[in-house]
């Protein structure tokens, strides 16, 4: 696919909820999609001839998935879920859904917060001012808002630090003018609550762990913080601004959506939806690659641009470009800068799923969350030492970068696929396409993919790897796009119209070499309503039942017994096609089986996002974002009349055990 044919078919970026509420009410609108009850004919093609409609329906990761899965280096077949089927991974009770504003989890498990957004992280910081009223020097030295991604880094045996995405701000819920009238303290005061808090927290004698607000190591990195470009594109003329004419500093960090943890023990924090923060004080013409990353005039409500001068694209055209890229930071050393990866490419990151290959090599997975975008693999050009962590510091620096493109025999759900390096001069990536060298494709690297053959997916969020058996697994949120935009017609990777449900797609590498450049595919799950849509693909996959059933799956984590953690950030309207799912919620699947079981439910507008063990698997850190958006109502967590708050919960069983075991 040409340039120009980009121009015809930039994808729309993803705004989110809280930031953009139109969106939240065209989402809304999808509630009675009726238009796709009967199967579309592109499925009819899909499912071909031999395989009937009731097949097809009842046999998602089932009858489907049961030869190749078979075939699946240290994998089991299959096996069909029937509703009494239980798996002997899962060992919790379920929880039903929930409209509460709580957050519910099985019997026999306690949850209890450990910080939300405005708490003090230092022992000189203000506790949080419920009125609001706290200025940006009180936030930059407390927990920044929406928390998001999050690794746990051990210290000893009851100490540990988090790493912490603080994504955005819930701007209703942020000021008392409920952003009607933000002043360039407020810009700041914001600027502060968004990017990473690195803290220590120390386990009670209760098991549950507190923040040490005395700790050493506790930093906050937010959009002042001083970080700088590594890789291919560092020094770049498309990164180099008048503040940095060399390319190679820029100030802050944003969008930080989920994350990722390297074998070296640094963390990555992922730079996702950079777009919705730059807006233009004069007409600018965007041209197609900035269309693609989802530029417009106007920002999402946060009016940076009018108090500080860089987000005005008709001044800083080139300050995009340092956004939307996967930042290392070493939680052990409060003083390490971090850095942007550029060898990971540009994009709304969500995670990045690290590997480390026989050989030593080491790949990185991601996915780009927006509609119709890909999913990458990096490979690195160094070795892993694991005698040597500083040495490893480097190893983000230089690789190669691939797109995914799946593909599938007519009438199939499941595949083969195969990674196309994006490299220049390759695959369609010349000066005549618009890339002059390697960093351009690294920073303008959607446009890059798509010509060279990648598959438009429908919102690749989290990506995770078995810790046994060399399966990938990643979320495909939802896209109301998929089947109505001409680039992003109904595949059998991404195989329903306008879908508003999700799927988890599951690839693994020939002879589970994740250097391998092909892999064999299917659909783990598909999200659905069974009550709404009874007998459609609407339903769901075989997994899915009345009791279970969940929209939009986004957060992902497997644990060490190889438990598979679902968090879902959809529409908890509880009504229309949705109905019965209640709020956004967690769930916990057996990946050999296929059983999903309800393992926690959040409060009132919240999206749970964020997750990760202490060391024994007996403490489960989930966080709860954005409670009571789109004005909803919630008191969470401190219930009465209190304002809602991102929360970091802590959740254990009550005898102590695994959690999620039997
Ligand atoms: Fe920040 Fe794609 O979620
Ligand atoms: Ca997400
Ligand atoms: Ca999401």
């Amino acid at each position: 696919m040409s340039l120009r044919d980009f121009q015809k078919h930039s994808g729309s970026s993803i705004l989110h909820e809280e930031l953009a509420a139109s969106i939240a009410g065209e989402a809304r609108s999808h509630k009675t999609l009726m238009q796709h009850e009967e199967l579309p004919s592109g499925f009819e093609q899909l499912i071909g001839p031999g395989l009937t409609r009731r097949r097809f329906l009842s046999g998602f990761g089932s009858v489907i998935g049961a030869a190749a899965l078979g075939s699946f280096m240290g994998m089991a077949p299959l096996q069909r879920v029937h509703g009494n089927t239980r798996s002997s991974l899962l060992g919790f009770t379920q929880v039903p859904a929930s409209t509460a504003d709580t957050f519910v989890v099985p019997q026999g498990y306690s949850a209890r917060a450990l910080v939300s957004w405005g708490d003090p992280l230092f022992a000189d910081a203000p506790e949080f001012d419920a009125s609001g009223m706290q200025d940006s020097a009180a936030q930059s030295l407390q927990f920044g808002d929406n928390t998001d991604g999050m690794s746990l880094f051990p210290v000893d045996d009851d100490r540990a630090l988090l790493a912490v995405n603080n994504e955005f701000v819930n701007i209703r819920n942020f000021y008392p003018h409920e952003g009607d009238a933000i002043t360039s303290d407020d810009v700041l005061k914001s600027q502060y609550a968004h990017g990473v808090s690195i803290f220590e927290i120390r386990r009670g004698e209760d098991g549950f762990w507190s923040v040490d607000k005395t700790s050493q190591f506790n930093r906050r990195i937010h959009m002042r913080t001083s970080i700088e470009f590594s890789g291919p594109a560092a020094g770049h003329p498309l990164l180099r601004t008048s503040d940095d004419p060399a390319g190679r500093v820029v100030l802050g960090t944003l969008g930080n959506c989920a994350n990722g943890k390297t074998p070296w023990g640094t963390y990555l924090t992922c730079e996702e939806n950079f777009q919705d923060y730059f807006a233009t004080s004069t007409e600018v013409q965007f041209d197609a690659t900035q269309q693609r990353y989802g530029l417009k005039q106007r920002d999402v409500g946060g009016d940076w641009y009018r108090h500080d001068e860089r987000f005005d694209m008709a001044k800083h055209p080139h300050e995009p470009n340092r956004f939307g890229w996967v930042v290392e930071v070493n939680p052990y050393d409060p003083q390490d800068t971090p850095r942007k990866l550029t060898a990971l490419g540009r994009l709304a990151h969500e995670n990045a799923a690290i590997v480390v290959a026989e050989d030593g090599r080491v790949v990185v997975y991601m996915g780009d969350d927006a509609r119709g975008e890909h999913i990458y693999r990096f490979v690195s050009e160094g070795r892993f030492n694991p005698n040597d962590p500083a040495a490893n510091r480097g190893l983000l620096d230089s690789g190669t970068l691939s797109v995914a493109r799946f593909e599938a025999a007519p009438g199939d759900l499941q595949g083969r696929g195969h990674w196309i390096e994006l490299e220049h001069g390759r695959h369609g990536l010349t000066p005549e396409n618009g890339f002059a060298d390697q960093a351009e494709i690294l920073i303008n690297l959607r446009v890059a993919a798509s010509i060279a053959g990648g598959t438009t997916m429908d919102r690749p969020e989290w990506i995770v790897v078995h810790p046994h058996n060399n399966s990938v697994f990643c979320t495909l949120t939802n896209n109301r796009n998929r089947g109505v935009l001409e680039n992003q017609p109904v595949d059998a990777a991404n195989p329903r119209a306008e879908n508003h449900y999700g799927h988890i797609v599951r690839w693994t590498p020939t002879q589970g070499d994740h250097l391998a450049e092909h892999f064999d595919w299917d659909l783990f799950l598909i999200a659905g309503n069974p009550a709404v849509h009874p007998g459609t693909a609407y339903a769901g996959s075989a997994a899915i039942n009345e009791d279970n059933k969940f929209n939009s799956p986004d957060g992902m984590s497997f644990d060490a017994d190889g438990r598979l953690w679902i968090q879902t950030d959809g529409d908890y309207s509880n009504k229309g096609d949705f109905a019965g799912m209640g709020n956004n919620q967690m769930l916990c699947a057996d990946p050999i089986t296929g059983e999903v079981r309800r393992f926690a439910t959040g409060p009132v507008g919240c999206e749970v996002t964020g997750v990760t063990f202490a060391p024994d698997y007996r403490t489960l850190f989930v966080g709860v974002q954005h409670p009571g958006a789109d004005g909803t109502v919630s008191h969470f967590p401190a219930g009465g009349d209190s304002k809602p708050r991102s929360t970091i919960m802590m959740i254990r069983r009550d005898d102590g055990g695994v959690i999620g075991a039997a």
